[in-house]
């Protein structure tokens, strides 16, 4: 524990210092989590089977006959998204945000799908910062013509890196969009019960079984029958699984994501995410 506090201390001492002096239980929360997470990672990946054609069954599952009209736009849109967003200059991709990885192509897709079709009015997600997932679920909501975006995302401590958050996101699509600053789990217990009922959530924020496992109960208490959650990074930690082992019935996806290079830490170059469908009664 004490090492973790001094190796950050030792990398970022002024960003530390600032920290103590501007936002001490921002930095409190940083290093608690910093010291989680080297805990769980000594434990090596959680490996998944992948779902074969995830992308169909989920279609399926939806009782969305094929060809799905919803993809052929995703791939005129996602495009142009990565490349306005390469255009300000920023790297796009695994490790481009403070070490996070931005939204992949098939986890932008599978959310872009699930708003065209579910149409939700309510969707809650954790993890911001450059704002892919956030920008493509408010278009799919613009085009749906209803629904509103709660995001909570904890800003860095690094000043340069808090100008990039939502940077993908056009000013067009804000009117739908609550963007929250702090960690979710001082800031999506409040959310959720100011809102009530949702009908989807997306975990994208620390990808801890202790952050998976918090956020997702929590979001469950909340999803309506026939919703959605999506989780990123399910190969990072063991949340997905426990909260999949904990909650038997759903139906469960397991897919490959689509990185703009391969992400050399993931034991398969890529990562997984996954969604759990909850059953309608
Ligand atoms: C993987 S990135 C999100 C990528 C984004 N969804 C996209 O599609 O581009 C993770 C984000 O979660 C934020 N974060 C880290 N820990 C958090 C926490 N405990 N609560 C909320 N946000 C957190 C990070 O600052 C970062 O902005």
């Amino acid at each position: 524990m004490f090492g973790t506090v001094l190796r950050y201390a030792r990398h970022y001492p002024q960003r530390a210092i600032t920290a103590l002096k501007t936002d001490p239980l921002g930095l409190l929360e940083t290093l608690q989590d910093r010291i989680v997470q080297e805990r769980e990672y000594r434990r090596g990946p959680c490996i998944h089977d992948a779902t074969p054609n995830w992308e169909s069954r989920l279609h399926a599952a939806l009782a969305i006959s094929p060809p799905c009209a919803a993809i052929a736009e995703f791939h005129t849109e996602w495009p142009k998204a990565v490349a306005a967003v390469a255009a300000k200059g920023i790297n796009v991709g695994p490790e481009s945000f403070n070490g996070y990885n931005d939204g992949d192509g098939a986890l932008v897709r599978a959310i872009w799908c699930l708003v065209r079709h579910l149409k939700p009015q309510n969707v809650v997600e954790t993890g911001v910062a450059h704002g892919f997932t956030s920008r493509f679920i408010l278009e799919a909501m613009e085009r749906n013509g209803s629904g509103r975006l709660s995001s909570i995302d904890r800003p860095p401590l690094d000043p340069q890196m808090q100008k990039q958050i939502g940077i993908a996101v056009d000013e067009r699509l804000s009117g739908r969009w609550t963007l929250i600053r702090g960690t979710s789990r001082r800031c999506l217990p409040g959310l959720l019960k100011r809102l009530g009922t949702i009908d989807l959530f997306v975990h994208d924020s620390l990808h801890t079984e202790r952050n998976v496992l918090f956020e997702l109960e929590c979001a469950w208490r909340h999803l309506r029958r026939g919703g959605a959650l999506v989780v990123d990074d399910i190969d990072s930690n063991r949340g997905f699984r426990t909260f999949t082992e904990r909650h038997p019935g759903q139906t469960l996806l397991v897919c490959e994501a689509e990185p703009v290079r391969p992400d050399h830490r993931r034991f398969n170059k890529k990562g997984l995410f996954g969604i759990i469908l909850r059953k309608a009664a």
